[in-house]
């Protein structure tokens, strides 16, 4: 896409949700000003958050809705900040609008969703990217620096685990239909870790999905996600990435994520890791903090792309791949097969 804008701060940003779980609406906006956007508009339906937006941000344009917002508001980048569900139809509904739009992750819930906001953008000359804010976390930067300096030799497979043993909780992300199940908020992060570590095309994913332990004590009733779900991700090189999300776990695994090569392995939390290399009968095991996260960089390119051309780091293209997974993991588990891969 050619630049669009002379400066940063000609991007004039609306915010779409300004929710109290995070008060991630607050770190968006600010985390846009340091790239030298200009902070518009807030639309949320929910009066006592827009009064929030409104204090934390002196002088924003307030809405109760995105309709309004795109009618009365010369905001050219839109930011979606929304319960999964409604990602694609907003996105959709301001790519429609001739506006750019960044979505919170996941990007959408299915492939085909995704497929259509694709669509959208480049039929609007517009920008479509999504937040993968941990594109740069320290865990991850560290995890490519260590592979690519060899010392646990090649890549055979990366394990993602987040267990415990709890009932869901009462809020959205408990709802199968609203979150897209218990894969979407966390193993989105995962997978695009793993996708940023294994350089191959993805082959087919096998999904294992385990419900009704939860659901009779949850407010979601047979709406409530998974107790357990499972994705085994086949990549063309051999590798196999295991992502596994549950509720159901009386003994939580160490490590959030688990890089295992022919030589060693990589065990990382999110803000410390251990190497733990294997030479003969020798184990050397070396412990250290992870760096900081680098999240600024994601708005920092935003801009760039948005003023200079430079090329885009989270692309449709590549927010896709994560979703991809996502949704065979569940058709598959449905489906109880293996399911292969349209989109590599
Ligand atoms: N990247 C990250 O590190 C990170 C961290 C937290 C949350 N998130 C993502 O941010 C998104 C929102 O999560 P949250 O925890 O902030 O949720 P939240 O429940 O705190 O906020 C969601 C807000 O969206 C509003 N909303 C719902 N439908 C709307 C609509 N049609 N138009 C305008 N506003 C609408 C709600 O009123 C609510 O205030 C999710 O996609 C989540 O996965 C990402």
């Amino acid at each position: 896409m050619k630049p669009r804008f002379k400066n940063a701060a000609d991007i004039k940003v609306g915010v779409v949700g300004y929710g109290g779980a995070f008060n991630m609406g607050r770190m968006h906006l600010q985390d846009m000003q340091k790239a030298g956007m200009t902070p518009r508009a807030v639309a949320e339906p929910d009066a006592a958050r827009l009064a929030v937006a409104a204090q934390e941000f002196p002088g924003i344009q307030t809405y109760a809705s995105v309709d309004e917002m795109l009618k009365k508001s010369d905001v050219n980048l839109v930011v979606l900040i929304t319960p999964h569900n409604t990602h694609a139809p907003l996105a959709l509904q301001c790519l429609k609008a001739g506006r750019h739009v960044v979505c919170e992750k996941p990007f959408a819930i299915t492939t085909k969703e995704c497929n259509a906001m694709i669509a959208a953008a480049k039929k609007s000359g517009v920008m479509v990217s999504t937040f993968h804010n941990r594109h740069w976390d320290g865990s991850v930067m560290k995890a490519l620096e260590v592979v690519k300096s060899g010392v646990i030799g090649d890549i055979v497979r990366i394990e993602c685990h987040a267990g415990q043993w709890a009932k869901p909780g009462d809020w959205w992300r408990s709802s199968r239909s609203i979150s897209g199940g218990i894969l979407y908020d966390w193993g989105v992060h995962f997978l695009e870790y793993a996708l940023q570590l294994v350089d191959s095309e993805i082959s087919e994913v096998t999904g294992f999905a385990k419900q009704g332990f939860w659901a009779a004590q949850s407010k979601w009733g047979k709406d409530t996600i998974e107790d357990e779900g499972q994705a085994v991700v086949r990549f063309r090189n051999g590798v196999w990435v295991t992502l596994t999300i549950t509720h159901i776990d009386a003994n939580p695994k160490r490590g959030m994520m688990e890089i295992t090569g022919t030589k060693g392995t990589f065990l990382w939390e999110y803000d410390r890791h251990e190497i733990i290399v294997r030479d003969g009968d020798r184990t050397t095991v070396t412990k250290g903090p992870n760096p900081k996260e680098q999240w600024d960089k994601y708005y920092a390119n935003v801009a760039a792309h948005l003023t200079k051309g430079e090329p885009l780091v989270i692309t449709a293209e590549w927010a896709r791949r994560p979703i991809h997974i996502l949704d065979l993991a569940v058709q598959s588990a449905k489906q109880g097969r293996t399911l292969k891969a349209k989109y590599a």
